[in-house]
């Protein structure tokens, strides 16, 4: 038995910090116009923290990402390849772009497989998607490489991975563009909220004119630039962040590396006591991969366990006490969303030839996602990390009295 009461791990951390911060920005403003105040803060510090030139907080991740298709031109008759195994919002702003998502199966980490993106390229083929999924980095010096090599952009959802860096280099840094959310239990977490980060003035002018507001966009767009009269409407969508939310997010920001490396700290134990138990496949990470751990992803091999659900194993561990292990729906393979297979009724004016998307045709993505359970991975708690893996060991010795005679 690890612990009984829950959640054991909290996150984002709230401390007195947090809430003086989100308290004096209540009094001094709810709200706030153009470029100023808490947000521009936090915007200057996400540029700093990645060292890029632009950084433009947004009202969601899924908001960053349409800012940032958009902001690529991208138009109908266009195609994106985007991995399989990924959270929808990583591909859902293309329907509204009438841009078509073209899936592409994982590879041994869960993430977009270079080899096979390389053969889904086609005449119509404009950029890259890479999702770092559970914070693990893609492969994304193989896929910058091909963009490059193909002429294609690269954007990055690093939604689950803020922090984590691939050579030194932190994610979000390699492609054309790069989005991240900032909701829920995101390593860096607002609450509510994204950012889109690049290094290129015209991208984030684009950028801007996709849900910030007028003041900030006359602010930041220069006279020639081709955009310029648009200045007021933009694309007519707020997608801005609130400035609470700016708030919870900066003093997160402060102290992420240095969480981080009690996470890698953690997670690294977690996956050597873990590695060689009989059922769970641990992440094989190269040396020079820097992993923000959203979660440790394990892979459950039922074969390996008489065959036990990953229901069964899941529920044996809460029951010894791991209360932040999950089997968790989402991320799923896209291709098992009915919007993926069935789009006309949420978008009944798609282009003509737009791809339908089955079960069973991603087939390591499928696979992978039936049989994934992830583990929060705390940053200043060894002996929960160790309980977790004594439960591990004990679930896995004594797997037999969990499969029901049949
Ligand atoms: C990989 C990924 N991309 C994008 C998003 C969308 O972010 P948001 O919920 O902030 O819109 C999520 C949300 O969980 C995500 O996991």
């Amino acid at each position: 038995m690890v612990r009984t009461a829950g959640p054991q791990i909290s996150w984002p951390p709230v401390d007195i910090n947090t809430a003086v911060a989100v308290t004096a920005q209540l009094y001094s403003a709810v709200s706030l116009p153009g470029r100023t105040g808490i947000i521009a803060e936090l915007e200057g510090k996400l540029a700093e923290f990645f060292g890029v030139r632009h950084a433009v907080a947004t009202s969601s991740g899924t908001a960053a990402l349409h800012a940032a298709y958009s902001a690529l031109g991208l138009a109908e008759g266009d195609e994106v390849i985007v991995p399989a195994y990924t959270a929808h919002p990583t591909a859902t702003p293309l329907f509204h772009l009438r841009v078509k998502p073209v899936l592409v199966d994982c590879d041994e980490l869960g993430n977009i497989d270079p080899l096979q993106v390389e053969a889904a390229i086609t005449p119509f083929t404009k950029a890259i998607v890479a999702t770092h999924l559970w914070g693990v980095p893609a492969r994304i010096e193989a896929l910058a490489e091909i963009a490059e090599r193909r002429g294609l952009r690269l954007v990055e959802d690093g939604s689950h991975a803020h922090g984590a860096a691939v050579g030194g280099r932190r994610v979000g840094t390699f492609g054309d563009v790069a989005a991240f959310s900032m909701g829920g239990s995101k390593p860096l977490s607002a609450g509510e909220g994204g950012f889109v980060l690049t290094d290129d003035d015209d991208l984030h002018h684009r950028v801007l004119l996709h849900g910030q507001d007028g003041a900030r966009c006359r602010g930041e767009i220069p006279i020639d630039h081709p955009l310029r009269r648009y200045v007021v409407t933009g694309t007519g969508l707020a997608q801005r962040i609130h400035p609470l939310a700016a708030a919870l997010a900066l003093g997160q920001l402060d102290e992420l590396d240095r969480r981080l490396g009690g996470r890698r700290q953690l997670a690294a134990h977690m996956i050597a006591e873990l590695r060689g138990l009989p059922g769970i496949g641990v992440p094989e990470v190269p040396a020079r991969v820097a992993p923000a751990w959203y979660a440790l992803a394990l892979v459950h091999r039922p074969e390996e366990l008489g065959g036990l659900p990953v229901d069964a194993l899941v529920a044996a561990l809460r029951a010894e006490g791991c209360l932040e292990v999950d089997h968790p729906r989402a991320p799923r393979p896209l291709n098992e969303h009915p919007l993926f297979d069935a789009p006309n009724r949420m978008f009944p004016n798609l282009p003509e030839g737009w791809p339908r998307y089955r079960a069973g045709q991603y087939p390591r993505a499928e696979r992978r996602h039936r049989n994934t359970l992830t583990v929060t991975v705390p940053h200043d708690d060894p002996a929960l990390a160790e309980g977790y893996v004594r439960a591990f060991r004990k679930v896995v010795t004594h797997h037999r009295t969990l499969i029901e005679p049949t």
